[in-house]
């Protein structure tokens, strides 16, 4: 009797022949491998398109991760991309450390990885996060950290984006983490399309501004406060049971809060009531001092809530480097399952991230791998997750780039 194993391979050996004689077959269902595209920033000036192959399920053989395209017309610190798929477009923020401000790009992408510049604005210092919001998707907005600021485009001609408005902030006195300046670290369109929600890290504010749709215009509206010295960073929204509810990552307080979101009559505003709060550890722990929470990913089923820390290295995982004895330090990400009635956080899994520094992270669509950059390690992993658990599993591919990594996400 043939195993299970056998006929796997078999089959596997069977498929990878089959290529080079059936060009009907697509790529992906042709060959024994699943293949994606990826792209992750990083701090050298360079966007990284990254090819990761995988055998495909049942299948033996090594997972890669290989550089196939790369750009460096982001400017010199790229820090964000977002994406039109619809229309095979990506948007790069660049921070411009160095220089007097930042930049925002569009690019065309394409099948092969390559990425066309098609056009740049001049930005306030410092952009770290843009959002696409307004009808049929033609206003961008760019949150700026060491800027203080705030600023909005028209990208309803992509190869042409256009300079809208601009806010700058400031402390009336320091915060006690200690925050010199406001620090705008996201800007995020609520699942109505009606307002931006921006955590400011430096005021301990998320600030709320309504959406003209049509104008593009921004409206400031009442900010939301939350407690001195907690920095919030990044904020993801969960529409449940007929509720809305917000997530939200505190950097210096090291917390993930839940807030429900309550619409005013005619749109008039929104006000956030908090209905829950746990340290990043997960509840009755806490995080180690130095800590700094990072980001916050909902699992496409929205059943779990992932959360990366920075800055710990409790954790370690063994050497890629198969001739290298001495383990990697890694700092941890936490797994949580999210109570879907009341939204609450219930610690389930602490795996490393692959290193140290995960400052950002995202899923693929299906569930199945989570995509980390890793900053201080110059280093971007594929970890492996089951959907019907919602485990976070082993890391299958790792690719060294050639400085800090800001972000990385699946092209789909
Ligand atoms: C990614 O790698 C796979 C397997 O080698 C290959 O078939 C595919 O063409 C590659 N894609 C790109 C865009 O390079
Ligand atoms: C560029 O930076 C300067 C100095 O901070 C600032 O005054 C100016 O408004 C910035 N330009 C844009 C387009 O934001
Ligand atoms: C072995 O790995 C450690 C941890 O990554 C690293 O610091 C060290 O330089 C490596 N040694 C060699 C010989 O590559």
């Amino acid at each position: 009797m043939l195993s299970k194993s056998l006929i796997a391979t078999g089959l596997c050996f069977l498929l990878a022949e089959a290529i080079p004689h059936n060009d009907v077959l697509s790529r992906s269902q042709s060959s024994a491998m699943d293949s994606y595209l990826l792209y992750a920033t990083s701090y050298s000036g360079i966007v990284h398109t990254l090819n990761l192959t995988l055998p495909a399920p049942g299948c033996n053989g090594a997972a890669s991760l290989r550089a196939v395209a790369t750009t460096d017309q982001c400017g010199g610190k790229p820090s964000w991309l977002t994406f039109n798929h619809d229309n095979s477009l990506m948007y790069c923020t660049n921070q411009g450390f160095g220089t007097p401000n930042g930049s925002l790009t569009s690019f065309q992408t394409s099948k092969d990885g390559s990425l066309t510049p098609l056009s740049q604005v001049v930005t306030p210092y410092g952009a770290v996060h843009a959002s696409i919001y307004g009808d049929g998707g033609k206003g961008m907005v760019v949150a700026h950290y060491s800027g203080s600021a705030m600023s909005t485009y028209s990208i309803a001609n992509p190869a042409s984006l256009q300079q809208l408005e601009s806010w700058t902030w400031q402390l009336e006195k320091p915060g006690p983490n200690p925050q010199n300046a406001p620090h705008p670290h996201e800007a995020v369109v609520d699942p109505t399309g009606n307002f931006i929600l921006v955590p400011d890290l430096g005021a301990d504010l998320i600030r709320i501004f309504a959406i003209d749709r049509t104008t593009l215009k921004l409206t400031t509206l009442t900010p939301h406060a939350t407690p001195a010295g907690s920095g919030p960073r990044h904020l993801v929204f969960h529409v449940t049971e007929g509720k809305t509810l917000a997530y939200l990552a505190s950097e210096l307080g090291n917390t993930v809060t839940v807030f429900e979101v309550i619409y005013q009559a005619n749109n008039a505003g929104l006000v956030l009531n908090q209905v829950y709060v746990t340290s990043t550890h997960g509840e009755g722990n806490t995080a180690p001092k130095g800590a700094a929470a990072a980001e916050l990913v909902f699992s496409p089923d929205n059943k779990y809530l992932v959360v990366s820390s920075r800055l710990e290295g409790t954790l370690s995982i063994p050497n890629f480097d198969p001739k290298n004895e001495t383990a990697i330090p890694s700092d941890p990400i936490f797994n949580f399952e999210v109570q879907q009635e009341t939204g609450a956080l219930s610690l389930v899994q602490t795996v490393p991230a692959g290193g140290m520094v995960p400052r950002h992270f995202s899923m693929n669509k299906a569930g199945t791998l989570v995509a980390v950059g890793l900053q201080q390690d110059f280093r971007v992993v594929i970890m492996k997750r089951d959907v019907a658990t919602g485990r976070l599993g082993d890391i299958v591919a790792q690719i060294k780039l050639d400085g800090e990594v800001t972000f990385v996400i699946f092209d789909e």
